[in-house]
């Protein structure tokens, strides 16, 4: 049974999470990144564990075990995070689809001031994560706005009207940790949406994983990458989308322009420093585009 189905918190937002609660108390300046809200989102014995760096090990190695998951995770964060450090003015409207416990409408509450903030998740999730924050008496800032949402099942349109949504501004899209889950109705209607309701110029981020790499990896049969399908299969958060070609030919069905890919040896180069071939996940991409 799929755990967002039965309104169950998500165990792949609650995984993010986790992994960037670690790395916030990283000391390898390359695995720290800075999401100061993370430890505050998971159970307090979980971030109690990762403040140590022995506990730490022994956390990363209990459930951050997929090869290459926990640093492609680290390198996102911090990609993601710089662009919304260098956000400007000129965006009205930004939308966090799949939000799960995101605390950047906080961490950049001054960048995004101007800015209607708007996160959409699953009602189980959603909640789960607004009773955390309460739970922490940390305020929501005035122009956030929740929207719950069953992207497979529900309007997005109309979820977006009725919560004061305004067509043709300029936006900022993010799909962080979100396509691989979504089906092909839903990718189609989230990105014609950015095509048909969002102002020139708009941007979107989102990340997917590589068809081609998803098979080469089953080749390899590594047990850990095995056991981590069956792990996301069992609490129902199966994988079920993948982008087979060239990106440009996918944005292209929505009329959007590539701005920046990356994929795994960019990312480690860029975040870590390093030419290492497998030290993030091959299957994964980032992608930036525009409208
Ligand atoms: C891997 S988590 C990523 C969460 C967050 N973006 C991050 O990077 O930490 C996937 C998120 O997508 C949401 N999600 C997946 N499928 C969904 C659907 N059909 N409708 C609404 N939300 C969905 C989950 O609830 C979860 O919050």
């Amino acid at each position: 049974m799929n755990n967002r189905v039965e309104g169950k918190v998500s165990i792949t937002a609650q995984g993010t999470c986790l992994g960037r609660t670690v790395s916030y108390y990283e000391k390898d300046i390359n695995y720290k990144s800075n999401d100061y809200i993370a430890p505050i989102l998971v159970p307090s014995y979980l971030g109690l564990l990762a403040k140590y760096g022995f506990s730490r090990k022994i956390l990363k190695k209990q459930f951050l075990k997929a090869p290459g998951n926990y640093e492609y995770l680290i390198a996102r964060t911090k990609f993601i995070d710089s662009i919304f450090e260098n956000i400007d003015d000129s965006i009205e409207q930004v939308l966090i689809f799949g939000a799960g416990f995101d605390s950047r409408a906080i961490r950049f509450k001054s960048k995004l001031a101007k800015a209607t903030v708007f996160e959409l998740d699953a009602p189980g999730t959603q909640q789960i994560k607004i009773d955390r924050f309460r739970g922490q008496h940390i305020e929501f800032p005035e122009n956030l706005k929740f929207i719950s949402i069953d992207f497979n099942h529900e309007s997005l349109s109309k979820k977006l009207e009725e919560t004061g949504f305004e067509k043709n501004k300029k936006c900022l899209f993010l799909l962080e940790g979100l396509t691989m889950y979504l089906n092909q109705e839903s990718i189609d209607n989230t990105f014609n949406l950015v095509d048909n309701y969002s102002g020139e110029n708009s941007l979107i981020v989102f990340d997917y994983v590589s068809a081609s790499m998803v098979s080469r990896e089953k080749t390899y049969n590594d047990p850990k990458i095995r056991q981590y399908y069956e792990f996301l299969a069992k609490v129902g958060e199966k994988p079920r989308f993948a982008i087979d070609g060239q990106i440009q030919d996918f944005l292209a069905n929505y009329n959007l322009l590539l701005l920046d890919e990356l994929d795994s040896t960019r990312l480690a180069k860029k975040y870590f420093n390093k030419d290492d071939f497998g030290l993030i996940a091959q299957k994964f991409r980032i992608v930036m585009a525009k409208k």
